[in-house]
């Protein structure tokens, strides 16, 4: 087999794309209606959905703190999201991914506001090809925001990581797959406080500086994208729906109330 180009002759990477240029990203807020909040993402061809319930009664009680809340989150990818089927149920990686998950939302989350209690992050793969914790981050963002939690900031994410020698954002499945480092971080856009980071591959010290400057730059780029998603939805609605971006009437819910009452 030919030895895969990572980087093309014309210093554009495989899809065409510029070394910190991101994939193209649509997220649309409050796609359920039995969810609290929910958001459902598209992120190359990643597709992930997202649904927030609570604060609540925490499950397991054993849980349960007295003094605060507590924010946990279950990853879950589809047995059809990737190309050879996954065996459905948790796995060492998705387990790995909702902890991680639940730690970078716990420091965000106001969670001294609702003691004992516990807010339920859901994340749902439904089709991945490479970056589907910052995904699923991204729109666990945006459904914690739709469903009112407090949180001190939108929390975005996105890798970069080195390719063909080459320092990139956003590394698609080849990239992550024959490249030599990834680099997965959450932050809160407006301080730049890391509330996740993660490392696959080897980078000197100069070029993880390099990889943490760019995933930062384009948290900070995603963060906007974040909040013109909740705008689309709850500013107003026949603007949205006349640039297409609100294409279903979700103010009546099926059983005919008003939705999650909001
Ligand atoms: O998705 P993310 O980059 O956050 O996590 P990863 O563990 O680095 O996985 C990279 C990609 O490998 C995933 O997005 C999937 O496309 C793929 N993958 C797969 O094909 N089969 C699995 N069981 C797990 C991941």
């Amino acid at each position: 087999m030919d030895k895969v180009k990572l980087i093309r002759d014309d210093g554009l990477r495989t899809d065409g794309r510029k070394a910190d240029e991101l994939r193209p990203l649509k997220i649309e807020a409050n796609v359920l209606h039995r969810a609290d909040g929910s958001a459902y993402v598209e992120w190359g061809y990643n597709k992930v959905l997202a649904a927030v319930y609570g604060p609540r009664e925490t499950h397991p009680r054993y849980a349960q703190k007295m003094d605060r809340g507590i924010v946990q989150c279950r990853y879950n990818m589809a047995p059809f999201s990737v190309s050879e089927r996954r065996r459905p149920g948790p796995d060492r990686r998705s387990i790995e991914i909702s902890k991680v998950t639940a730690e970078a939302f716990d420091r965000a989350v106001l969670t001294e506001k609702f003691p004992r209690a516990s807010v339920d992050i859901y994340i749902e793969v439904l089709e991945a090809n490479a970056g589907t914790r910052c995904a699923g981050i991204i729109a666990a963002a945006v459904a914690m925001a739709d469903a009112g939690i407090p949180m001190r900031d939108m929390v975005a994410a996105c890798a970069a990581g080195k390719v063909a020698g080459k320092i990139v954002v956003d590394l698609d499945k080849e990239e992550d797959n024959l490249g030599q480092a990834d680099v997965p971080i959450a932050i809160m856009p407006r301080t730049g406080e890391i509330l996740l980071l993660q490392m696959d591959g080897h980078l000197t010290a100069t070029e993880f500086e390099q990889v943490l400057d760019m995933a930062t730059e384009a948290c900070k780029r995603i963060g906007a994208i974040q909040r013109e998603a909740l705008l689309n939805r709850y500013s107003t609605k026949p603007d949205a729906v006349k640039e297409g971006v609100a294409t279903l009437d979700r103010t009546a819910s099926p059983d005919g109330g008003d939705g999650n009452g909001k």
